[in-house]
């Protein structure tokens, strides 16, 4: 079991290929080594929580406990939740979980329940949503680490009331995940005797998926808790190294800062070649921007922006910007050795050319083949690229993988200079939202708000 790393076509070499100078990696060493012993300070210090979830079998025991207790009792369960609380369960779901697992019949599904995942407050979707389930078999899972997001928030009132109107007791449907003492959620929890999971109070919302945030999910559903965290404890392990070529998540985030900071390569692609692993890359550019795109003390604005792209569907899309387009990019393939179920293209109207060479081949080939030829042709053309290869798509190499970026994005807080654990620039817009919905202690953000400039009607077509 193992994740590969290749960055080769993110060297330059003498020969010409464009890529970061290796006196550059080289030189970045050193620097990679203080962000690595600021990490082991940060681990030290009690602020690092995600690193230590491995290690905590008594939280893991916390899904794996309550989900074997709720098998066969739920048909559907419903995850509500936004951001960190959303995207994990969805990129498990999507790499762990056959597609159109929630089509399947209950056969199908060997008995386990649909997971869904509403990561928005659009009316439509919940209203669809809600409208199809019965009621009387769903679960609800409200995952919020703060306990009192809006979105969140409303969703649950929402369901709430429609429990009510149904007859069915809250704290048969619903369980939360959220903070050990603090928060709306808790208090509600305690007073109406709601079943609620914990999240580390030093795990933050992106960084939180390999706690009951994404475990519970994922063990609701099947799916091997212990091998995820397996996975991530192995990952940990192989990054606890200050030598930057041992360290995957160390080279990532060094190769991407040097091409972004040395060469203007600020847009960060990841491009699965795997339909089950597509969702991994929306997990990871939460946690990429979220955690980059920052104000340094220094007041300079800094971060690279992750591009999510998926082959071979983008070659038909952005690939020919990541061609031809601005050299403002890097590209990240994520790939596996082989296919866990291939389907062998058949031999047919053998004479005609467009169709004659295929014959033979393989699906799972030809998939393959297109993520050299993509890597090669970028190469080619100067475009750098790197390449993670995993044994398989299981929930050992998802785990790792989640280990692996959640360690890559604090050393990229270090080599960035901002505090890789905070999120201040999205708060303006929540206050602004508080203070139109009425939220008391907002007056100031009120009046803020209403000083904004209007709508121009000039520029109002
Ligand atoms: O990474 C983060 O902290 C955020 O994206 C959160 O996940 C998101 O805002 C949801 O927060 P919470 O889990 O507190 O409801």
């Amino acid at each position: 079991m193992a994740i590969t790393l290749d960055v080769t076509n993110l060297v330059a070499t003498a020969d010409g290929r464009t890529g970061i100078p290796v006196a550059a990696v080289e030189g970045a060493r050193a620097r990679f080594a203080a962000a690595h012993s600021h990490l082991e300070a940060q681990h030290a210090s009690g602020i690092l929580g995600f690193l230590d979830l491995p290690g905590n079998a008594a939280l893991t025991a916390q899904s794996v406990d309550f989900a074997a207790k709720a098998t066969g009792r739920y048909r559907d369960v419903v995850v509500l939740g936004i951001g960190g609380s959303a995207l994990g369960p969805i990129a498990l779901r999507t790499a762990l979980k056959p597609a159109g697992w929630n089509a399947m019949s209950d056969a199908q599904r060997a008995g386990w329940p649909r997971l869904h995942v509403l990561d928005n407050v659009d009316p439509r979707t919940i209203g669809a949503l809600l409208a199809s389930l019965d009621l009387a078999g769903t679960l609800f899972m409200v995952t919020s680490k703060s306990g009192g997001t809006g979105e969140t928030m409303a969703q649950f009132l929402v369901v709430q009331d429609r429990l009510a109107s149904a007859g069915l007791a809250l704290r048969d449907h619903v369980v939360f995940v959220t903070d050990p003492a603090k928060g709306a959620l808790r208090a509600i929890a305690n007073r109406e005797k709601i079943p609620a999971l914990d999240v580390p109070p030093n795990v933050g919302g992106r960084f939180s998926v390999l706690s009951p945030v994404g475990l519970l999910p994922a063990a609701l559903s099947g799916m091997d808790a212990h091998a995820i965290m397996a996975g991530a404890a192995d990952m940990a392990t192989r990054c606890n190294t200050d030598d930057l070529l041992k360290n995957p998540a160390g080279t990532f985030a060094v190769l991407q800062w040097l091409a972004d900071t040395t060469q203007g390569r600020r847009i960060h692609v990841l491009m699965p070649y795997r339909d089950t692993l597509r969702d991994m890359a929306a997990w990871f550019v939460q946690l990429w921007a979220e955690s980059l795109g920052k104000i340094q003390p220094g007041g300079a604005s800094v971060g690279p922006t992750p591009i999510p792209a998926l082959g071979a569907t983008d070659q038909h899309s952005q690939v020919q910007l990541f061609m031809e387009g601005p050299q403002d990019k890097t590209v990240t393939f994520l790939t596996t050795i082989g296919h866990d179920a291939d389907v062998t293209i058949p031999k047919a109207f053998a004479d005609i050319e467009e169709l004659g060479y295929l014959a033979g081949h393989s699906l799972g080939e030809l998939l393959d083949v297109e993520q050299r030829a993509t890597a090669g042709a970028l190469a080619k053309r100067g475009r750098p690229s790197m390449t993670f290869t995993l044994d398989t798509v299981d929930a050992w190499h998802i785990g790792a993988l989640f280990m692996l970026f959640g360690i890559a994005t604090v050393y990229g807080g270090h080599l960035y200079g901002v505090n890789p654990l905070d999120q201040p620039g999205v708060e303006l817009g929540k206050q602004y939202t508080f203070a139109k919905l009425g939220r008391a202690g907002y007056d100031a953000a009120r009046a803020e708000f209403e000083s904004l400039p209007k709508s121009d009607p000039r520029w109002v077509l």
